[in-house]
Order: structure tokens, then C-alpha cells, then sequence
């Protein structure tokens, strides 16, 4: 039977309410003993358990218990598999359950913004539908074990350089269709148990004190029905944080803001019912897991790094190939870079999970027999280069039918705490991979990599296959991938620009001492390449098989208005050879010119297993949503009608399947009637184009000129000169050009007014 919390809060006083908002340690919620109320338990999170003991500390540093840590979110993410990731989030819930944990700190959902950004391995990708669905099917995953989950780090908290204080100043649009929705999605198919909130400022204001972002977006908007907790040490004015809806204090366990809290009700300055109402959300969760406990459980270590390598299989991404894969089983072959033998498998910090069992590829190609042989050729944690070693590598390579080089970024590069200073390899892998390139045309170059780096050896490779950091079974993966006992079926979840500089955010990152300037406002990731058309070296969504794909045949059910759905249905075929899994995405292009819109957007995508010839139907659910703006004249979404192209294809720039979509919208967008009130404004409103055609009457031949047809270029003689300049004409300018007496004016703005009111 559920504990009736609320009668639990009114047996306590105001100082054990105000204790509860606090931890008690780095890990533990307070217990309240008097009545019974016990700690509950929490760890890092998000790809494994970091559970510590009284060593505690909340960057990693100190060992936590043996665990299995499984593929970080970059890699998942590329896996484009939400049921996949929703098992993995089973397994982690039962390992909670096991280890008497009652939350997991995780999903991390920040969008990575800039490759360069020292956390991005743990972030899932650079477009928040995929981020949001991904971040969904864990949490559904790790709760449907009745263990919590801890979606981080609301919001904005898109680089590590002075995460703890810098103000990210970013329009609300960019926001609600950037950074937002993969927690509102998660939020709403999901309903984590918590919230973490970011260290950063919002336009100025910390995220631990900020009533919009923590009330009015997250539970008046979306519906939340958790708690908020801060991330470790966010918390800036604690009285206020429980007036903005920020219940529980981490790593708390100061006194002092539990008396600030106590004093501010006594004084009247906080109304004690927000404290009672943060206990009972606390409580809630708390009591959810207590209630539902199962004991019992264990944490089979070896069964769950079998699953941790299986995973790993279906996320890696082989982005290039032109036949050398999969390695022939008889082939010799020579694995090159000290990753081989040691591989970076997860990034530094609060997630850094002391792993039970890492294997490598040299190991298992060991295990199996194959014909490898090995050159260490660099060190796997720093940018060393050595002279010996590359020379040993070359000679190697000449004498094997192919090379295999394991490269990647050390964990000092790439890390939380701290940003990367460029997107490039350590220099020695560079020159390693060209050296080892120049000798051996069979060249296969493996990443190991938490986000994007510059590759520009990669038109000359024979192939790349990306691992991310691939979790503790990373080299069993890799193995098994290189050889093809499994086909590779990843996607980038984020685009490799062919350079740092490409980055929109590249002139704002990471921003100046006190602020950083969202400048790039929507266009982030491929939403800014597609946009400009700017060559990339791998685009967001490429990823290669060992078959070959065919999609087409995209058909729509009809139209879409702002209350139905259109079922969007393709067909997906293996035209190849061998059992494969192809990544259907679907994008949404406006094709109504409405400015500062992207030229496409992810709105759906589905991972299908096929048989060599099989064919599949894949469908998609369509609504208004998905073709909407937010547009903050309305403060809410918002798309205009008319015609949307439906894209689908397997990768941002391979698209296949093209459809129109037509669309009709009872939204209006409010039109203020001023001087600064301009023709085409007047023109694109279906309450005042009809007033326009009345003022002509009015101004007879004279304001024919107020008819002109947006778009219509210049230099199609005088009259359409004139029409082209008229468009973006002021209302309060037509005196100057157009013989209009005041009172003919005033009678126009009061028709106009009376139009946009009713
Ligand atoms: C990180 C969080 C983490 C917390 C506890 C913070 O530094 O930003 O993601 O959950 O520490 O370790």
C-alpha cells in the first residue's frame, strides 16, 4: 500500500520539513527518524552505477563500487534504437534495485552545441527530437524497475568552461525548439521521477532560482510531477529556489540553508505551504521506491557486460568503406595504436564508473585466434609521438593485407570540467594514420571518441568505423563489427563538420567572462549546415552496412489541420546481400518561405531489421506540432499554412523519398496595428489583406501601388520598383509618398484595428 506522505508532512515540524530539502551527503536524501523516514540513496548515472561509499566525491575521483559501464550516451545514441536504450535502462534499473539505490543521475540530454564541448560524450546529439526520444525510452527503461531517474542538467549547460556561474543568453525560440524538448519530451512520454538543474545562468538568472524555467515551462507547461534537484552545488538563493520549484539541495547537508528556510517562513517571506508542497514531491519519490521494493535482486556483473558489448554492436557507426570490411577471417592483419590493446571506453568525471571487465580488440582477436599481430604506434593518454614506433607501424602495415589503426581522444582532452581547445586527433595519431595511409591502401581507421574530431585523411582511408566510447565490451564490439559477425547499423546523432570553424557557434564558444551568446539561435548542428550548404565530412545521420538499402514509396493519408494526424508510410527494402538494420529518418522542410526556418528538421525515425530482399513499411505520425515555430509573438508554437515537403532518407543528406504536405491553421499571429506597421504585414493577415483592397478604393488610382505581390523582384520597370518599395512601407510613412489627408489616416487605423480586433 502507498505511504500516505501528506499525513507524514503534518506530523513534522517547520525545521524537519526544511531538513528535507536538503541532502544529507553526497548520496542520501535526510531521514526523519522520529517518524520513521528513512534516507534513500542515489548515484551517478547516467551509463552505469558510480555508487560510493563514505569516500564520496561528485567528479569521479574516488573509487565507487565494481560496476559495468555500458556504451555513454553519444554512443547509444548513434544506435537510433529507443528499444534498445530502453532495455539497457532496464538493466540499470535492476542493478539499482540490486544495489539499494533509489535514483540514477541521468539521462544527461544537453544538446551538444559545439563539438569542443568536454561533456558532449555523455550528451546524446545535436537535435533534440532524437536526444528526447532516446532520453524517454531509458527512463521508461530504469522506472518500469521502480527506480527513479534524474534528467540533467535543466537547462543550457552546453559547455564545461565556467559552467558554475556563466550566463547563457539565448531567445526564447532557440530554447523551446533547441534546448527544451528533449526534456519536454521525455517529461511527457517518460515522467522522470527528478529534474537536475543546470549550474548556469538563463539570460542572468541561475538556473536554481528560476520560477519560469522550473515552474512555469516544467510543470504548468509540460506537467511535470517530479522533484528538482540541483546539480551538485547549483544552488544560489535557497529561499528562492523553493519559491521558483526547486525542492531537493545536493549535495545540501548545510545546516545553514535549512535555517534560511525555517527563518523566511517565520518571517512570512516564504508561505510554508511551498515547503510542504516540495516535501511531499520529495517524499513521493522517495516513498515509490520504499514501496515498491524488490528484494532479492543481484548484479550479475558478467551477464550485464555481455549486454554492455551487445549494445556496443548496434550503436557504432562505419562511416566510410569501400570494401576493405568486413576483414576477410583469413587475412593478416596488424592492429596499430595502444587503444587496440587499451581502449577509451567511457569520459572522465561524474560518470566514470570503475568497470569490472574492459575488453579490448586485441584481446578477443587473441581469444578467437585471428591472424593480428600488434604496434603500440602512440600512447593511448597523451599526444606523444615517437619516431621508433611509427616506423614500426609502417613497416607492419606493408606487410599485412590490412592495417587497423585504433585511435581516438585521451581522457586529458576530453573530459567533464573542462572544454577541448580544438576538434582535432592528438598530432602524433594524425601523423601516424597519414604515415601508416601512405603505406598501406587497406587502411582502416577505428575512433574512440566522445564527439566529432577533424578527420583529413578520410577520403583516403579505406574505411572508418566510429566506437564512441563504447562501454566496457567496446573491443568485443569492435571485433565483432571489423570482422562482420555483426553488420554495423549506427547513425551520427551529430554532424563532423569538416573543421572547427564550420561550427555555428564557433564565434561563441565558450563565450566571454561572465556570458555566452546563443548567436546561432536555431541553426545548430545540421539544421546551420543544411542551411547553408556547407560541405561536411560526415553528415548527421550517415551510417554505413555491409548490405545496401533502398527507401521509397512515401505516401501520405491526407492533410493536416491543427487538431488531426497524417500517417506518413515508406517502404524500406535490403537490396543486398546480408540480414541488415537501416535507420529510416523522416525530416519536415517549410516551403512557405517563412523566414529563420531551417531547411529541415528530424521529426521521426525508426531502426528496421531486414532479410536480404525484404521490404518493410515503416509509418510516422504526423500532427501540427511537428511542422510548427515557436513563434514569441504568440509565445507558442505556430506554422503557417500551406505546403511542408515530408523528407525521408537514410542520413540529413541522402534523402530519398520526397512528399507535399498541405496544412491549414486556424492560428493567428497578433498583429499590433502602429505606425511601424508595415504593407506586407498587412498583406500576410487574413483579418486586414481584405482592409488593404478597401484603402485602395478609398486613395483610388493613386494607392493602386499599395498592391504589390511579395517576392516580386526589382528591375521589372518603374511600376514594379515602386511595388517591390511599397511592401516594407510603414503605415506612418504613406503621407510622405500618397496624397491621404490625417482624417483618411485615422479612419484606415481605426478600420485596421477594428479588422485584427473584431
Ligand atoms: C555533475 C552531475 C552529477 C553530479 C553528481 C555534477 O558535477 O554535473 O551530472 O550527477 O555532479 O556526481
Amino acid at each position: 500500500m502507498a505511504t500516505d506522505v501528506k499525513q507524514l508532512i503534518e506530523q513534522m515540524t517547520l525545521e524537519e520539513k526544511a531538513s528535507l530539502l536538503g541532502g544529507d551527503d553526497f548520496w542520501h536524501t535526510k531521514a526523519v527518524a522520529r517518524l520513521g523516514i528513512p534516507r534513500a540513496m542515489m548515484s551517478d548515472g547516467p551509463h552505469g552505477l558510480r555508487k560510493q561509499d563514505e569516500k564520496a566525491d561528485h567528479l569521479g575521483v574516488n573509487e565507487s563500487i565494481k560496476a559495468v559501464c555500458f556504451p555513454a550516451a553519444c554512443a547509444t545514441a548513434s544506435s537510433f534504437d529507443t528499444e534498445l536504450i530502453g532495455k539497457m535502462g532496464e538493466i540499470i534499473g535492476d542493478e539499482c534495485q540490486a544495489e539499494e539505490l533509489s535514483i540514477v543521475l541521468g539521462p544527461a540530454v544537453n544538446i551538444k552545441r559545439s563539438p569542443l564541448c568536454g561533456r558532449n560524450f555523455e550528451y546524446f546529439s545535436e537535435d533534440p527530437y532524437l536526444a528526447g526520444k532516446m532520453a524517454a525510452a531509458y527512463i521508461n527503461g530504469v522506472q518500469s524497475r521502480h527506480v527513479g531517474t534524474s534528467i540533467k542538467h535543466f537547462a543550457l549547460n552546453n559547455q564545461e568552461t565556467r559552467r558554475m556561474s556563466v550566463s547563457a543568453q539565448v531567445s526564447e525560440r532557440a530554447m523551446r525548439e533547441i534546448y527544451f524538448p528533449a526534456f519536454e519530451i521525455a517529461v511527457k512520454e517518460a515522467q522522470p521521477k527528478t529534474v537536475m538543474c543546470s549550474y548556469n545562468k538563463i539570460n542572468g538568472v541561475y538556473s536554481a532560482d528560476n520560477a519560469w524555467l522550473l515552474t512555469d515551462v516544467l510543470r504548468k507547461d509540460w506537467g511535470f510531477e517530479g522533484f528538482v534537484m540541483t546539480d551538485w552545488g547549483a544552488v544560489d538563493d535557497r529561499v528562492q529556489g523553493v519559491r521558483a520549484g526547486l525542492e531537493l539541495e545536493m549535495p545540501g547537508n548545510t545546516a545553514v540553508n535549512d535555517q534560511r528556510i525555517v527563518d523566511a517562513v517565520k518571517a512570512g517571506e516564504l508561505d510554508e505551504a511551498l515547503v510542504d508542497q516540495a516535501c511531499e514531491r520529495v517524499l513521493r519519490v522517495v516513498y515509490d521506491y520504499l514501496d515498491n521494493r524488490r528484494t532479492g535482486g543481484v548484479f550479475d556483473r558478467e551477464a550485464d557486460h555481455k549486454h554492455a558489448a551487445a549494445i556496443e554492436t548496434e550503436c557504432a557507426v562505419l562511416l566510410e568503406n569501400n570494401g576493405v570490411l568486413p576483414l576477410r577471417a583469413d587475412a593478416k592483419v596488424v592492429y596499430i595504436g595502444e587503444y587496440a590493446a587499451r581502449p577509451r571506453f567511457q569520459g572522465g568525471g561524474s560518470s566514470h564508473i570503475n568497470a569490472t571487465r574492459v575488453t579490448s580488440a586485441l584481446q578477443t582477436a587473441q581469444a578467437k585466434g585471428r591472424a593480428v599481430s600488434y604496434v603500440k604506434g602512440f600512447p593511448f593518454d597523451k599526444d606523444e609521438a615517437d619516431a621508433m614506433e611509427l616506423q614500426k607501424a609502417v613497416e607492419a602495415a606493408k606487410s599485412a593485407d590490412a592495417a587497423v589503426i585504433f585511435a581516438g581522444l585521451p581522457d586529458i582532452i576530453e573530459s567533464e570540467g573542462y572544454d577541448r581547445r580544438d576538434m582535432k586527433l592528438p598530432a602524433c595519431q594524425d601523423a601516424l594514420i597519414e604515415a601508416v595511409l601512405a603505406a598501406q591502401p587497406n587502411t582502416v581507421v577505428v575512433l574512440h571518441n566522445g564527439a566529432p574530431v577533424e578527420a583529413p585523411w578520410a577520403d583516403r582511408a579505406a574505411a572508418v568505423l566510429e566506437l564512441y566510447l563504447g562501454g566496457e565490451g567496446v573491443g568485443e564490439a569492435a571485433d565483432q563489427l571489423l570482422y562482420g559477425e555483426v553488420n554495423p547499423s549506427g547513425h551520427l546523432a551529430e554532424t563532423f563538420p569538416m573543421k572547427l570553424e564550420d561550427n555555428p557557434s564557433h564565434l561563441n564558444f565558450p563565450g566571454g567572462v561572465k556570458t555566452v551568446d546563443y548567436a546561432e539561435g536555431v541553426f545548430v548542428g545540421y539544421r546551420y549546415y543544411d542551411t547553408k550548404r556547407l560541405p561536411v565530412r560526415w553528415a548527421f545521420g550517415h551510417g554505413l552496412s555491409y548490405t545496401t538499402f533502398a527507401i521509397g514509396n512515401l505516401r501520405l493519408d491526407g492533410e493536416l489541420n491543427d487538431e488531426n494526424t497524417v500517417t506518413a508510410t515508406v517502404d524500406v527494402s535490403n537490396t543486398g546481400a546480408r540480414f541488415g538494420k537501416e535507420v529510416v529518418q523522416l525530416y519536415i522542410s517549410d516551403r512557405n518561405g517563412t523566414p529563420g526556418r531551417p531547411a529541415k528538421e528530424l521529426k521521426g525515425f525508426a531502426k528496421v531489421g531486414l532479410e536480404p530482399g525484404e521490404t518493410k513499411a515503416v509509418s510516422f505520425r504526423l500532427s501540427a506540432r511537428d511542422l510548427s515555430y515557436y513563434d514569441e509573438r504568440l509565445h507558442d508554437w505556430y506554422a503557417p499554412s500551406g505546403s511542408y515537403a515530408v523528407l525521408v532518407g537514410d542520413a540529413s543528406d541522402h534523402i530519398t523519398a520526397e512528399a507535399e504536405l498541405r496544412f491549414a491553421t486556424k492560428k493567428v499571429l497578433p498583429l499590433i496595428i502602429g505606425g511601424d506597421t508595415t504593407m506586407a504585414e498587412l498583406m500576410a493577415d487574413p483579418r486586414t489583406a481584405p482592409v488593404l483592397a478597401r484603402l485602395q478604393g478609398m486613395l483610388m488610382q493613386d494607392a493602386a501601388v499599395l498592391q504589390p505581390t511579395e517576392g516580386e523582384g526589382l528591375g521589372a520597370g518603374e511600376d514594379e520598383m515602386n511595388k517591390a518599395m511599397m511592401l516594407y512601407m510603414p503605415l506612418k510613412s504613406i503621407p510622405s509618398f500618397l496624397p491621404v489627408s490625417a482624417e483618411q489616416m485615422e479612419g484606415f487605423y481605426a478600420l485596421l484595428r477594428q479588422a485584427v480586433e473584431g
